[in-house]
């Protein structure tokens, strides 16, 4: 897919502006804090209807503007997508594609497909659980957007079953909980949760082999990289065994056995402890955790060989290559790294790259690419 034309207006330091991309590289190339990195959050918006760095779009919205728009047109194998996300201050969103106003938000997922790629990824194997869950839902939701319903439901359920508990043990200082209505919180718990286990597993069984071979071929086969889905209620099932999503499952029975065994603590603690809001995905090379042992270079070769392999996949599933979005990264890779993975994307990626200065990128990539200066929240450049 191809981002042919972005027009932003009244989004983060962004009045009115128009771009035209017209090469497979653009290099966004500025000073610090001018608005390199608020336009590739403009596309992951699109991709994804989240933006990493903010969960409000107050903070989106231009300062003084009530409304920001994000418009794109974007051109797939199948034809040609006109996508608008509306952003107001006050926080209803409104979705258009091709004119039409989509009821349901979600149902714009998947009009357009990005990885991002950025130096806050190094979280991934240095930050906390959360982190990675944010990143394997992320890709979840772009491989098969109803990822994105299915997760909801199960935040819904988990918000509500915390409520009941924290209600409850406060009301009644010492007695027992419901046991009819904790149960049916228990039933939907496990109903709801399953399911995202199931698709977790089954993403990262897709993933996992991609991004081995890619961090081998980064790495040489000196390291071996080993990823392990940690799923706070354990897969008793191979993730592929059932795929109606309804039927009862081994796994749901897991999950309630686990959620009575821990039922005294969630009394004491007053909040859910069972469940893939507890998952984690653990990473190590030759053996030792990445996350407490690996140096800053192997960090970053496994974060690399993370996004090939989402690059990879959302490919293989969608059957068109997604686009890339690099914040701020080339410059921290080495040569050869920044290499291999210019020589991956190579013209089949449509790649929105940023930098503080050219003189980090190889002559030839300057030479293919589109470059354009950032200052301010305005562009200039050629094609605009
Ligand atoms: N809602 C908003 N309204 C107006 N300006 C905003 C808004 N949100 C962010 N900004 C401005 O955008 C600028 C930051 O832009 P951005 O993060 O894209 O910088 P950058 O070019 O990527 O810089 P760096 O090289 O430091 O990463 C800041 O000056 C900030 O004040
Ligand atoms: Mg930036």
């Amino acid at each position: 897919m191809f981002l042919q034309h972005l027009h932003l207006q009244s989004f983060r330091n962004y009045q009115h502006q128009s771009v035209a991309f017209s090469a497979p590289k653009t290099i966004l190339l500025g000073d610090n804090a001018q608005g390199k990195s608020n336009l590739l959050e403009a596309v992951e918006l699109l991709a994804t209807l989240k933006s990493h760095r903010t969960s409000r779009d107050r903070d989106l919205v231009q300062e003084g503007s009530a409304t920001g728009h994000i418009k794109a047109q974007l051109k797939r194998e199948l034809g040609t997508n006109e996508l608008n996300l509306v952003l107001r201050k006050s926080g209803r969103r409104a979705v258009i594609r091709n004119g039409e106003t989509l009821k349901r938000q979600q149902d714009f997922l998947g009009s357009l497909n990005a990885v991002q790629f950025s130096s806050l990824d190094l979280d991934l194997v240095r930050g906390g659980p959360g982190e990675r869950r944010v990143w394997i839902d992320t890709l979840l939701t772009q491989l098969e957007p109803i990822y994105a319903y299915i997760l909801q439901q199960y935040n819904q359920v988990l918000k509500q079953r915390n409520a009941f508990i924290k209600q409850h043990t406060a009301e009644e200082d010492g007695k027992p909980l419901d046991a009819t209505q904790m149960a049916l919180w228990d039933a939907q718990l496990a109903t709801a949760g399953t399911r995202v286990i199931r698709r977790r597993a089954r993403g990262l069984d897709r993933l996992i082999p991609l991004a081995q071979s890619w961090h081998q071929a980064i790495s040489g086969d000196a390291e071996k990289l080993v990823i392990a889905y940690e799923p706070n209620v354990p897969l008793t099932e191979p993730p592929t065994a059932d795929l109606s999503e309804n039927a009862p499952t081994i796994i749901q029975q897991t999950f309630l056995e686990k959620i009575q065994s821990r039922a005294v603590a969630e009394y004491h603690q007053r909040t859910s402890l069972v469940g893939p809001h507890r998952d984690d995905i653990a990473f190590s090379i030759n053996q030792t955790p990445a996350r407490q042992y690996g140096s800053q270079g192997q960090q970053r070769t496994l974060v690399l060989a993370l996004k090939l392999a989402e690059l990879e996949l959302i490919e293989a599933v969608i059957g068109e290559p997604p686009l890339l979005l690099l914040d701020d990264v080339l410059a921290e890779l080495d040569l050869k790294r920044q290499n291999q993975l210019l020589e991956t994307i190579e013209d089949r990626f449509q790649t929105l790259i940023t930098t503080t200065h050219l003189g980090a990128f190889d002559a030839r990539w300057l030479r293919e690419s589109q470059i354009l200066t950032v200052h301010k929240g305005s562009l200039s450049g050629d094609a605009l």
